[in-house]
């Protein structure tokens, strides 16, 4: 079955009914309520343009340098086994100038500091807080990397792909001292720059005002969101960062996310984003595809459309949501945060077993949640969802996204193998009643991937993933077809793993699949990179970029057209 159909219909039919579920809704706002870290509401009356620091940490005599100067030397293992973290050796920047009160109060709380610490040390880590799994191998940061010119290409890059293919991941600064779980490492952008059939190479950290002040501390202050605030030493650290925020030791006023998770080229800005925090814009070199961050971006220009508050029960982890040509679909699902679960020794982020996940359609131009449409999907926990449409047949909006289950268990440590699978939801909103279904046969964990962005919120025959296998590691990637299920893969082969595939469509071709798929592949027998571009049609490779150095496994990318990158803000 083509979609063709489907694309062409200028105006589906869905039909709001009146609202079946009149669940009673609550107060507490997730979309607006405080992270762990955060003080509640945030002024983000600010709209930075260059990284500066800030007025409560002293600015260092010298200024702190921007991405084009490397600050930060990280030794890399020449042995990346997994158990091995590469030596993370970060310059020390000039210390900053704290009056009389600021230096005894910065010398208790570091006594604090290291009682904390050597009390931690006493007990072991689970796995998703123990660095010496998060961070094993190539999931292991990186220092950043200058411009490399004209790197080797096997094959022959296809003359449609012009511009730069960027990602984003985490990569630690500071060698951890305690728990550390893979989210929480400081984003960093790694960008191919492609022009005429010739690749340069970068990588820079993302400037985050929670970076800038550590480097110039010389020392993670930031608790980490995951693999450090759980139980009651998570609360000694909420407090310690509390007590050195108001002791004017840290400015946490100004955004505490490390921009490690996404990437999209946005109004002619390229933004890195995290959940915690406002996404910061990195300015790319359209010529030579080095990075420079400008700042923190808070939509203050005039580009952003009135916030719309989602009232709900309890704060709601929601990473990802979708679209359709007519409505945002937000999932509400069961993994929740609990600050009261760490005075009780756990992490605040739980699974709730006596909540119902539910996915609410809310259409694009409301103003107010009064015109959202809830529909149950129980048991069921989607961390991304990779597109959506509407099918006004039967009134009915059909996601797909990837299940995961347990659903906790990138966050909390468990037994059970997790399973990731690709899924088609429908929510009717006539009935009001969901369905699920698994649209492979057979069971695959399929992750990180995306459709043809050009037919996003609209049906598509084809999506393409990371294949999730061995967990977490990607052995390659599956193209699958979600009326039928088929799924044709290109595996990298043995000890050869990779992460999210990017699509990039060929402007020459009609077919939805008519392009290439983009995928940084690393290499662990010899700890090499490439950049790979795959035919999407025929699942073939047809060219490949040797890279100058390391590109850990990551998260999510993006791809920019030549004609874009000249129109950057
Ligand atoms: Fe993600």
């Amino acid at each position: 079955m083509t979609s063709s159909s489907a694309w062409t219909n200028p105006k589906p039919a869905i039909s709001l009914p009146s609202k079946h579920n009149t669940k009673t809704n609550y107060l507490t706002c997730s979309l607006q309520s405080p992270s762990i870290l955060h003080f509640p509401k945030q002024s983000f009356t600010t709209t930075t343009t260059t990284p500066t620091t800030t007025n409560v940490v002293p600015k260092p005599k010298h200024k702190t340098p921007k991405t084009t100067t490397t600050t930060t030397t990280i030794k890399e293992s020449k042995n990346l086994n997994p158990k091995s973290v590469p030596t993370l050796t970060p310059t020390v920047a000039q210390p900053p100038q704290w009056n009389v009160f600021q230096k005894a109060a910065s010398m208790a709380l570091d006594a604090f500091e290291t009682a904390l610490v050597n009390s931690e040390r006493q007990h072991p880590l689970p796995k998703t807080a123990d660095p010496s799994v998060q961070i094993a191998g190539n999931y292991g940061p990186v220092p950043e990397q200058p411009v490399c010119h004209n790197l080797p290409v096997t094959g022959t890059i296809p003359d449609c792909i012009q511009g730069v293919y960027v990602r984003n991941g985490a990569n630690p600064l500071f060698e951890p001292t305690a728990g550390h779980h893979l989210f929480d490492g400081d984003g960093m952008v790694h960008a191919v720059r492609i022009s005429n059939g010739s690749a340069n190479y970068a990588c820079r950290f993302t400037e985050t005002k929670r970076l800038v002040q550590e480097r110039s501390l010389g020392r993670p202050v930031f608790p980490k969101a995951i693999g450090e605030l759980h139980g009651h030493t998570g609360i000694a650290r909420l407090a310690l960062f509390y007590a050195r925020g108001l002791c004017g030791l840290v400015d946490h006023t100004q955004g505490t996310g490390v921009a490690n998770a996404g990437l999209v080229y946005f109004n002619g800005r390229l933004l890195a984003m995290s959940e915690d925090d406002l996404p910061y814009q990195v300015r790319i070199n359209p010529s030579s595809g080095d990075l420079e961050t400008v700042g923190r971006y808070d939509f203050q220009d005039g580009t952003k459309s009135p916030d719309v508050e989602i009232p709900l029960a309890e704060p709601t982890m929601m990473h990802d949501f979708a679209i359709t040509e007519q409505f945002v679909v937000i999932p509400d699902q069961q993994v929740v945060f609990k600050l009261n679960e760490m005075l009780r020794g756990g992490s605040p982020v739980v699974y709730d077993k006596n909540k119902t996940a539910r996915f609410g359609v809310l259409p694009k131009c409301a103003v107010d949640a009064t015109e959202i449409n809830w529909v149950e999907v129980p048991e069921c926990f989607c961390f991304h969802l990779w597109n959506a449409w509407e099918e006004p047949e039967t009134n009915e909006i059909v996601v797909i996204g990837s299940c995961m289950t347990p659903p906790d268990s990138i966050f909390n440590e468990c037994d059970e193998g997790l399973k990731s699978i690709l899924s088609e939801i429908r929510l009717n909103l006539t009935t009001g009643v969901s369905t699920r279904r698994p649209i492979l046969s057979d069971q695959l964990n399929l992750e990180a991937g995306m459709v043809n962005q050009k037919r996003l919120g609209r049906k598509t025959c084809y999506s393409y993933h990371a294949i999730a296998e061995p967990w977490p590691k990607v052995s390659g990637i599956a193209k699958v077809d979600l009326s039928t299920g088929d799924v044709e893969k290109f595996i990298y082969g043995e000890g050869r793993y990779g992460g999210e595939p990017y699509f990039v469509p060929n402007p020459t071709l009609e077919a939805e699949d008519g392009g290439y798929i983009l995928a940084f592949m690393h290499d662990e027998k010899n700890s090499k990179s490439e950049l790979l571009i795959i035919n999407s049609i025929n699942m073939q490779l047809e060219a490949s970029v040797k890279l100058p150095s390391r590109v850990p496994y990551g998260f999510h990318g993006t791809f920019i057209k030549s004609e874009d990158l000249e129109k950057q803000t």
